[in-house]
């Protein structure tokens, strides 16, 4: 009996092709139809009107072109971008825009890592942020205002929910706007901050700055300072995108913080609900521990310090 089918080609091809379909159908189709192969993260919602409009100009201006959607699961992925992609984070993305190519950084988890202001800036003239950025300005669209009837038409179309009131929020908002809606969206289902990335909590022996008043140190903090925080808090620390850094008030309460706590959140940047030193955090500080050396980040410090005449 056994090798009496391998001489009947055609009742082989035909038992083989039913083997191939059934072994296809249990571990592929049935497992697609299952809610776990569709998982939707519980923080993440529909895109509401403004942010769709944004996701509509992504698409039109092939923001695409030059940045991806899409942090691999890869540890030096993870430390420059943060948490690596979900699939269930494109569960409302039609279509979703992970892109191919890196021209400027990857912007899965761009969404408020930094305020609002920096973003229009930045679209404004992004040559006044990094001289050497390739990155046309976008500043043009906050001339185009933005038609509510058809978003709200695209709206019905993606079946996303929506209010009257949603719709009349639109009028008179431009497309700069809505951009910027939709660039703080990105990601913030699943947060900026990977696992992987580490977080800074200092031990007791390294709290105090050991830079302190060194004049080296605060010249070279000096020069650390106006590349990477004079764009939000200002030329001399007086603020700008970002709070003051020469007043006495410190996240949102009279009284100054201590060295640590600086370091703390220049090392892991703020992120909105974050207490520091007991007070609450409205986030917009990236992070810089992972472009700062430790010393840098003293040096910075001291330098501050030395604009506070302290
Ligand atoms: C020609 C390529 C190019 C195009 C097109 C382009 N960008 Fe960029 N983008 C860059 C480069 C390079 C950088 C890094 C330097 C900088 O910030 O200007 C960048 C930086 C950014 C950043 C800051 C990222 C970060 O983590 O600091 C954002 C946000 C951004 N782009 C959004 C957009 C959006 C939205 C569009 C479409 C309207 C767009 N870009 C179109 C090249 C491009
Ligand atoms: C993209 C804008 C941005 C950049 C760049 C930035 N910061 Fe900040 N910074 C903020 C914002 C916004 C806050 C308020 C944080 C919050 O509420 O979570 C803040 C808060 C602070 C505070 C607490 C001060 C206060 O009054 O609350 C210090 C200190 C600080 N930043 C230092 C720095 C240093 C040093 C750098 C450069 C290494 C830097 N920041 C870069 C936006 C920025």
């Amino acid at each position: 009996m056994a090798g009496e089918i391998y001489k009947k080609p055609i009742m082989f091809a035909i038992v083989s092709a039913v083997v191939i379909l059934v072994g296809t159908a249990v571990t592929m189709f049935i497992p697609m139809m299952t809610a776990q192969m569709h998982p939707k993260l519980e923080d993440l919602k529909p895109y509401t009107a403004i942010q769709l409009a944004g996701r509509d100009i992504y698409q039109r201006e092939g923001c695409n072109n030059c940045h991806t959607q899409t942090v691999r699961p890869l540890k030096t992925e993870v430390m420059r971008y943060g948490e690596y992609s979900k699939a269930g984070e494109f569960a409302y993305d039609y279509p979703f825009l992970w892109g191919s190519k890196r021209t400027g950084p990857d912007l899965a988890r761009i969404g408020r890592k930094y305020p609002d202001q920096w973003h229009y800036r930045h679209f404004e003239d992004p040559q006044s942020f990094f001289a050497k950025s390739n990155m046309p300005s976008y500043g043009w669209l906050k001339d185009n205002l933005l038609d509510p009837i058809d978003i709200k038409r695209h709206m019905d179309a993606l079946g996303f929910p929506y209010t009257d009131e949603d719709i009349s929020l639109l009028n008179g908002k431009n497309e700069l706007d809505a951009l910027v809606a939709y660039m703080q969206i990105i990601g913030a289902s699943v947060g900026r901050k990977g696992a992987v990335r580490s977080k800074v909590q200092l031990d007791a022996h390294e709290m105090e700055n050991p830079l302190a008043g060194d004049p080296a140190a605060i010249e070279a903090g000096k020069g650390i300072y106006e590349e990477n925080c004079a764009v939000c808090h200002g030329g001399n620390g007086g603020g700008d995108i970002g709070p003051s850094l020469v007043d006495n008030v410190f996240l949102y309460q009279e009284g100054d913080l201590e060295d640590e706590d600086y370091f703390e959140m220049i090392y892991n940047g703020t992120e909105e609900g974050n207490v520091e030193a007991g007070r609450t955090m409205k986030g917009g500080m990236p992070d810089f521990g992972e472009d700062l050396s430790k010393d840098e980040i003293w040096s910075v410090i001291a330098f501050i310090r030395s604009l506070q005449n302290k």
